[in-house]
């Protein structure tokens, strides 16, 4: 099968079959759940491993439960060209955000495992555990621990039940001592080839099915707990309480605000917790986490110093204690000239005309891009949703981005030399 021979359709349909029975492997019926370290993180990692060697590769789960598929070239040992993305989702998530990537990666080397056709690089598809950090606070915990920059530090945090990333990596079965053996070296890569849904509208705005990406967004991530003193709801007068929720409350709105009135500036504050959590108890303590994103990281920067300012300032006027910690931050990372390039021209080939745009959401290529040059495809959803269920990818265009990807590997050469 090759790319230019119109079986992008065909290509397409065996994607769509198995990004469904990605989908049904979810922590409760009727949504999609699938997060780090859970029965059905194995689940699923069980199921990717099985495609990738029915596509002819060489696979294992490595030490932090990334699954890694290896397709040797026409001689062995050779360094690879990396393709990848997740397979952990948000909580009530899309089915494409992340299983698209690697579904589509491993039907390009079953099309060429098809022909019996070996290439002068080997190809390896990495399927990374955990991108969305939906579990404990930190994200990239996948691909980090191939780049080499897992922060052992992370060991320590907490899920929602109390349960530390160490204690939930030894509840899988996997050594949380032995993280560091999932690191690769610079020299055993080429480059880093990731397909993705866009996550936006651009595409859809512009009628295309694909786009090429030319960079990735930093982000910093908070975890703010506010203390304040639990009481008595009928008795506490309203001026003396210490009220950590309602403080939570004006902060979130701060932020809101902030970034509202800053172009270019995203905050999120998803997830907040009162303690105790009951009708007649005025809330003693509260956390929430704040996710900031800008194209610029020196604006990001000074956006968060922003925000913990005011985080502090609303405590201090309602007599609360502030914590603030950064459980996560990463810098923008830009795609490869050369690879943008190739990209382009394997659209191109393909015959489809080309944008370039930027990424919002980030990617397992923040991490990867250090330990090698990193390029993206954006496939276009419809109305630029996700992070929901009715994120939704046209078989059509899913066709049209697995041909691109075939093309791209079939012409690829190394980055040239000066
Ligand atoms: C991942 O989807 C992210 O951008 O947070
Ligand atoms: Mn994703
Ligand atoms: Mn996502």
């Amino acid at each position: 099968m090759t790319a230019a021979n119109g079986t992008g359709a065909a290509l397409g349909d065996e994607i769509v079959e198995r990004i469904d029975q990605l989908a049904a492997i979810s922590e409760r019926a009727g949504e999609i759940t699938r997060v780090f370290l859970s029965a059905e993180h194995r689940a699923a990692a069980e199921l990717i491993l099985s495609w990738m060697q029915d596509a002819g590769m060489t696979a294992h789960m490595d030490a932090i439960g990334n699954v890694i598929g290896r397709y040797e070239g026409n001689t062995p040992r050779l360094p690879a060209l990396l393709l990848g993305s997740h397979f952990d989702t948000v909580r009530n998530a899309g089915k494409w955000d992340g299983p698209l990537g690697v579904v589509t990666a491993i039907a390009c080397v079953n099309a060429l495992n098809g022909q019996s056709k070996r290439l002068p690089f080997a190809i390896e598809v990495a399927a990374f555990a955990d991108e969305e950090g939906v579990r404990f606070a930190s994200t990239l915990i996948g691909s980090r621990a191939v780049a080499g920059s897992f922060d052992e530090g992370v060991l320590a945090t907490m899920d929602r039940n109390g349960t530390s990333l160490r204690q939930a990596m030894r509840e899988f079965g996997l050594d949380p001592q032995h993280v560091g053996t999932a690191a690769r070296a610079p020299s055993e890569f080429l480059a880093y080839l990731e397909l993705h849904i866009e996550q936006g509208p651009v595409l859809e705005a512009e009628d295309l099915p694909l786009g090429v990406v030319t960079a990735i967004s930093g982000a910093t991530r908070l975890s703010v707990s506010l203390e304040g003193m639990a009481g008595h709801a009928g008795t506490v007068p309203m001026a003396m309480r210490r009220d950590a929720l309602a403080g939570a409350a004006e902060c979130i709105v701060a932020i809101e605000r902030q970034c509202r009135d800053d172009i270019g500036l995203f905050g999120t504050v998803g997830s907040i917790h009162a303690d105790p959590g009951a009708t007649n108890v005025i809330p003693g303590r509260c956390s929430f986490t704040v996710d900031m994103r800008c194209a610029s990281d020196q604006h990001r920067r000074l956006a968060v110093a922003a925000a913990v300012r005011s985080i502090e300032q609303v405590a201090k006027t309602r007599g609360l204690h502030p914590q603030v910690d950064v459980t996560y931050e990463s810098r923008s990372v830009r795609c490869a000239d050369w690879l943008q390039g190739r990209i382009s021209e394997a659209m191109a080939r393909q015959g489809f005309r080309t944008i370039a745009l930027p990424s919002g959401a980030g990617h397992d290529g923040l991490a990867i891009a250090e330990l090698t040059d990193i390029g993206m495809i954006f496939v276009r959803c419809r109305g630029g949703v996700s992070h929901h269920p009715d994120e939704h990818v046209a078989a059509a265009d899913i066709g049209a981005g697995a041909r691109v990807l075939l093309d791209l590997i079939e012409h690829f050469e190394p980055k040239p030399r000066r």
